[in-house]
């Protein structure tokens, strides 16, 4: 296990660059499978998904260098030949489910087994299968493995039940490739989902709706590779506002889309932390005890993201008040509760509500970590924290954080890790 080693008590304070987008560069990865020339990706944070992908590609035959240092990826697709994603790389990252929908269309095959992920509530991939057997895809369970087959993939109406960000990407890259015209209603609108799509048009994709809930796809008959510059990560900008706020900082974050943190950076406003937009930066100031939410509630983009709900509860954790959570997207996501309450938060919790009872100071612990996002505000919470915190992590933070011990440490945050 990996151990975080956090001195609490020092406000963070400076200017930092923000890395490219994991959930955006994840299936943009997996839709150069889509491609009949290669492509080259800016931007591309070094994250062990990123890591993971690239050795799946590989796998399936195509040519992928990572020059980390340039955080550039060039994919050549033409030794693209194997439909079959290894179970010991799928199991290692839920985005591998992305390889469905490019590899029917690309190959007319994929294997794949149920992937895996972090561990914030059941997970189903029911709304996957449901839109790629509408165009066209039969899918059949041989033990945990997903064998699917189809033809040409002909176009679909597809109406999600939910508007979920990973079948909206799934049936998105199939789609384009399919014979006609196809329509995703409901589909996600996050921002990575748009920075898929612009990829896709890029490509040479039709799509019609980009950004909106209904899109259109008229097939074409192929794409081709692309130069493309990745968005900024809008929850590392968020996580990085939070610790702001918790420490009582001030930290300016470059190059970012601020746009993309409107229900984070009203949220902050609200317990009194200062953000302002300064073009394509943000600058977050904090200064005095936050002040309690009366009710946040997470949602599917535009509303609060719940990838930075646990962050935004060890702020609220300190606040002078009474906060209320609801978590409406994952089931499962409030497991960083019981390691805040180690640090003398009050919280409590009932299915998807937590009560948040604020207290004036958290005091270090030793805490265990066990999803990428709690991974992060436990972290936070040893930045505010008296004394020393130790985060004990199974490699949840170099899941979604790159060089997470430098870019504080620059902003003037004692944190070290202890790898095993
Ligand atoms: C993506 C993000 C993740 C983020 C989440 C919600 C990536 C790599 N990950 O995950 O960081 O927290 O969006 O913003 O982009 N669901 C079903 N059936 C399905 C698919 C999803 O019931 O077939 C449910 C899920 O269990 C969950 C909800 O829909 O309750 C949202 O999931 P989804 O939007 O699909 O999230 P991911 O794409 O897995």
């Amino acid at each position: 296990m990996t151990e975080w080693i956090i001195e609490g008590g020092v406000p963070l304070c400076g200017t930092v660059p923000v890395q490219g987008s994991k959930n955006a560069v994840l299936p943009i990865l997996a839709a150069t499978v889509l491609s009949q020339s290669p492509s080259e990706i800016h931007g591309v944070p070094n994250l062990k998904d990123v890591h993971v992908m690239v050795e799946i590609l590989r796998a399936l035959g195509m040519e992928v260098t990572f020059d980390v240092e340039r955080q550039t990826i060039w994919v050549d697709p033409h030794g693209l030949s194997n439909g079959e994603v290894p179970e010991a790389l799928m199991s290692q990252m839920r985005s591998s489910i992305f390889l469905m929908g490019p590899l029917c269309a690309r190959l007319g095959r994929a294997v794949l087994s149920q992937p895996g992920g972090c561990s914030i509530g059941t997970r189903p991939i029911d709304l996957h299968l449901k839109a790629m057997r509408a165009l066209g895809v039969r899918i059949a369970r041989e033990n945990a493995r997903l064998i699917c087959q189809c033809g040409h993939l002909r176009a679909a109406t597809i109406l999600l039940d939910y508007p979920s960000v990973g079948a909206t990407e799934n049936a998105l890259m199939a789609a384009v490739l399919a014979d006609g015209v196809s329509t995703i209603f409901n589909a996600a609108r996050e921002p990575e989902v748009v920075d898929l799509e612009h990829f896709l048009v890029k490509m040479g994709a039709q799509i019609e709706g980009i950004g909106t809930d209904t899109l259109t796809i008229r097939g074409v008959s192929q794409l081709h590779g692309v130069v493309y510059d990745v968005i900024a990560d809008r929850i590392v900008v968020g996580t990085l506002a939070v610790y702001a706020a918790i420490t009582r900082g001030s930290v300016r974050l470059t190059h970012i889309g601020p746009e993309h943190l409107l229900a984070v950076t009203d949220k902050l406003q609200e317990t009194g932390s200062t953000v302002v937009t300064d073009g394509t930066d943000l600058l977050i100031r904090a200064q005095d005890r936050p002040k309690a939410i009366e009710r946040l509630e997470t949602a599917p983009y535009p509303g609060f993201p719940t990838d930075m709900q646990a962050c935004m509860m060890a702020l609220l954790a300190i606040a002078d008040g009474v906060s209320v959570i609801v978590e409406n997207v994952f089931e499962d996501r409030f497991k960083h509760v019981p390691e805040l309450n180690r640090m003398g938060a009050h919280i409590w919790t009932d299915l998807k509500t937590a009560v948040v009872r604020g207290v004036p100071h958290l005091t270090g612990a030793q805490l265990e970590a066990d999803d990428l996002r709690g991974a992060a505000a436990l972290i936070g919470a040893g930045l505010a924290a008296s004394g020393t915190t130790i985060v004990r992590d199974a490699g949840h933070v170099d899941r979604g954080y790159a060089d997470w011990v430098d870019l504080l440490g620059r902003l003037g945050a004692r944190v070290k890790r202890r790898d095993p």
